[in-house]
């Protein structure tokens, strides 16, 4: 099978990867809940993973970065955590469902939302940010990429429209950790939401938080935390507010050991791979009769995806053609980005969904740009 579903989660890992989950299984007791050697060994291996994230992601202290299964738990957690009735926050349409249902739940109970349209291309205008953000906007929540057009937002100029207006910056990076540059303190981002079993190639059940010092957050979920067990109160330190219940230490095992790999082998050249590998099935397919491919393919920093339909054709059963008479995995349908589709008109057909992780090779692209050629001519 050719796997170009990278965006939905990375197929392929660094083999120390699956080792050090299979080690974790085998060794590590519950972190922060015993004195004994294999509870301390969980909570160490909990500890350097945090530490590795913090350096990798620019969050300027461990102790604020906060796990969770995955990143729509940690956007639950950031804008439960800080959004609240009477005020405002700005959006985007780029948006996945993680961060648009909790902002549509908020809404019910009172949140003003506004959005940042996007134009057919997935593009969204700075100055629209400006005019949304009116005096009184607390919150921005957007995307780092889009995970239908790979489009990227530039964060840094967000953040400073953001911050100009005395608002806070929560940003979805479940399609950019591990691809994109990611500096939460350069880029001036508030709260950084991650997942780790797609770009930062860890195992899926991992993900969280990064949380500017300072920041003050309303617990999420409450429960047991390994100390002040008296207390009837959740502990107000973090990580420990956030954090209630058993953490996935096996699978933050795998996140470390993928972690460690970024530290030997480099974002940067993993990036340069990914980026190659989209941009030249980009160019292979985009003036092929009848494909149309959405997204802006003008700037240098994008996520390895490449959305296109066939004609009027049905993006599923296009979907279902590339798997069966071609073996190549791809997502179709509505890819969770609702207001992302109605900005590209496609709500009704979906689109094809090609994403590309490092491991891609130029024979696995070449092939899909053939079978996209044969079913376009069918
Ligand atoms: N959010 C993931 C995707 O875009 C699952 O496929």
């Amino acid at each position: 099978m050719i796997y170009l579903d990278s965006a939905a989660t990375s197929l392929h890992k660094p083999p120390q990867v699956a080792e050090a989950v299979a080690e974790a299984i085998r060794s590590l007791g519950n972190p922060a809940r015993g004195g004994h050697p294999v509870s301390l060994a969980a909570d160490r291996t909990v500890y350097e993973t945090r530490r590795r994230l913090a350096a990798f992601l620019g969050c300027p202290r461990p102790d604020h970065v906060i796990f969770t299964s995955n990143a729509t738990e940690a956007l639950n957690i950031a804008l439960f955590g800080l959004l609240g009735p009477g005020e405002r926050a700005v959006s985007t349409d780029l948006e996945h469902n993680s961060v648009l249902r909790p902002l549509y739940a908020l809404e019910r109970q009172g949140l003003e939302l506004a959005f940042v349209p996007a134009d057919r291309q997935g593009r969204v205008d700075e100055a629209d940010f400006e005019r949304l953000l009116t005096p009184g906007t607390r919150t921005v929540v957007c995307t780092h990429a889009s995970n239908l057009t790979g489009n990227a937002l530039d964060l840094a100029r967000i953040a400073e429209l953001t911050h100009a207006r005395g608002a806070l910056l929560i940003v979805d990076a479940a399609q950019t950790a591990g691809v994109l540059p990611l500096d939460m303190t350069a880029m001036g981002i508030d709260v950084l939401c991650f997942t780790g079993h797609k770009g930062l190639l860890g195992p899926q059940g991992t993900g969280g938080l990064c949380i500017r010092p300072g920041l003050e957050l309303r617990p999420f979920k409450r429960g047991g935390s390994g100390v002040h067990s008296y207390d009837p109160e959740q502990p107000a330190a973090y990580p420990t507010r956030l954090e209630a219940g058993t953490l996935n230490a096996h699978g933050l095992a795998g996140l470390n050991a993928a972690l460690a790999y970024f530290s030997v082998v480099g974002r940067e050249s993993l990036y340069a791979r990914e980026h190659a590998r989209m941009e030249a099935f980009y160019q292979g397919v985009r003036d092929i009769p009848g494909v149309t491919v959405y997204g802006d393919f003008s700037r240098p920093l994008r996520a390895g995806i490449v959305s296109l339909n066939l004609g009027d054709a049905d993006s599923a059963a296009v979907a279902d053609a590339l798997a069966t008479d071609f073996g190549i995995a791809v997502r179709a349908g509505a890819h969770c980005a609702p207001r992302m589709h109605r900005a590209l008109g496609t709500e009704e057909q979906g689109a094809v969904r090609f994403s590309f992780s490092p491991f891609t090779t130029p024979q696995e692209v070449q092939a899909a740009v053939e079978a996209v050629k044969t079913l376009a001519a069918e």
